[in-house]
């Protein structure tokens, strides 16, 4: 059985001596939240307590955010694609985005002053739909490609919100520069959660956007009467999502900063490889990319997010698809008296990672390096459910990935 591989990092700096996370700041997670607010779809999603679990595995508490009751979307990814499009398009009005709401960026007045605008991305999915879903309710129009041996029902949970989507020939980030350049041909407005040099706003106000549910879970944490957690796992595509709730708490606890491991799939470890590297700068990984893991098979990392991925993170993870599958099971059938969580291949994988990091006797001196141990508050986001059922059932049903047999092809 394919192991699990980890970096520590060595040489991270303390909050404020490092990258700028000053966009990320609590100011800017409020005025992301205000915005989000203003949708009926908006909640803050549940954060469960898994105390069984935590015992089992030897830590203090552990806590789970499940973003799959995101606006009924089954995913966190709208939060950044509804937050830069509203600031897109309050861009164009001149107005600020906390003067703009849901409402009334879909009345017929403002509709009628940005005129018909149409908004494209390049997906694994779940981003995809979050564009769609957005560009819907503002009476925009959206365009998706998806890279090849995407999810049919993945494809088509994106039409169903009215976009013209479509599976192309290339992998993820080929895809990407596709994207961009029929967008370019066609005067479209590409909205990607990866930036690079020159493309940098609207990647910067996505980032922005997830800051919403890490403003959530702390105070959903502080309510429980826990200043903060002392670890926290991140799972990370491209590293935007790792980096916006990295780099908030980073300028929101300053010192109080948890420990935090970020976690990829081995076939797309962009984040892991750079850090390994260490020469300060990212690298990209080439290829298929294949993982079970849809949303974090991206090779080359969002250059604003690597400098707070590398700057502040503890340690990087690189796994098999075996312990998202596993981090599935424990999820959905937990020990007596925890709450079942139905967590998809992205969402679960920081959960298989904990287990093993806890209980496989190998890592004792990794889970001593990060200080894991019996007081540790430990919090991971599912950031996704089911997002492919069939998939799903496939891997807690009918045990696909097992641990057991992962020598064996299970394509
Ligand atoms: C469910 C899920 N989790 C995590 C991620 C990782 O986000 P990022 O690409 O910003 O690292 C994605 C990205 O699409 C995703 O869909």
């Amino acid at each position: 059985m394919s192991g699990i591989s980890f970096h520590i990092n060595n040489l991270f700096k303390r909050p404020g001596e490092g990258a700028n996370t000053r966009f990320l700041d609590l100011e800017a997670a409020e005025k992301a939240r205000g915005f989000h607010a203003t949708f009926k779809e908006y909640q803050r999603t549940p954060f469960i307590p898994l105390p069984n679990l935590a015992r089992h595995l030897g830590i203090g508490q552990l806590f789970i955010k499940d973003e799959s009751y995101r606006f009924g979307l089954n995913a966190f990814k709208v939060l950044g694609a509804s937050y830069a499009i509203a600031q897109y398009l309050a861009h164009m009005l001149g107005r600020d985005v906390s003067e703009v709401s849901g409402e009334k960026l879909r009345s017929p007045y403002l509709r009628k002053k940005l005129g018909k605008i149409t908004f494209a991305t390049a997906t694994d999915g779940n981003h995809g739909r979050a564009v769609a879903w957005t560009a819907q309710q503002l009476g925009q129009r959206s365009v998706v490609y998806m890279p090849k041996g995407s999810d049919p029902v993945r494809l088509e949970n994106i039409r169903v919100h009215g976009a013209e989507a479509s599976i192309t020939e290339f992998n993820y980030d080929e895809t990407v520069r596709m994207t961009f350049q029929v967008a370019q041909d066609n005067g479209w407005v590409v909205v990607q959660d990866t930036a690079w040099p020159g493309y940098e706003d609207i990647p910067r106000w996505i980032m922005q956007g997830y800051t919403t549910l890490a403003l959530e879970f702390m105070e959903q944490l502080q309510e429980q009467g826990i200043y903060c957690p002392t670890h926290i796992f991140l799972q990370a595509g491209v590293g935007s999502f790792a980096a916006s709730v990295l780099g908030f708490l980073a300028s929101y606890l300053g010192d109080d900063l948890p420990a935090t491991v970020i976690v990829e799939p081995d076939t797309a470890n962009c984040i892991y490889r750079s850090a390994k590297i260490d020469n300060g700068k990212p690298h990209a990984v080439k290829g298929d990319l294949k993982t079970i893991m849809a949303g974090l098979a991206c090779g080359e990392p969002n250059i604003i997010g690597w400098e707070i991925l590398r700057d502040y993170a503890r340690a990087y993870v690189s796994c098999p698809d075996w312990v998202a599958a596993n981090g599935m099971r424990i999820l959905a059938a937990p020990l007596r008296g925890d709450t079942p969580i139905i967590s998809g291949e992205s969402g679960a994988v920081t959960c298989g990672v904990l287990e093993q990091l806890m209980v496989n006797p190998d890592y004792a001196e990794i889970r001593a390096a990060i200080g894991l141990n019996s007081k540790s508050v430990v919090v991971l986001i599912s950031t996704e459910g089911d997002t492919s059922p069939p998939t799903y059932r496939d891997i807690v049903w009918y045990g696909k990935h097992s641990p057991f047999s992962s020598n064996l092809s299970q394509s």
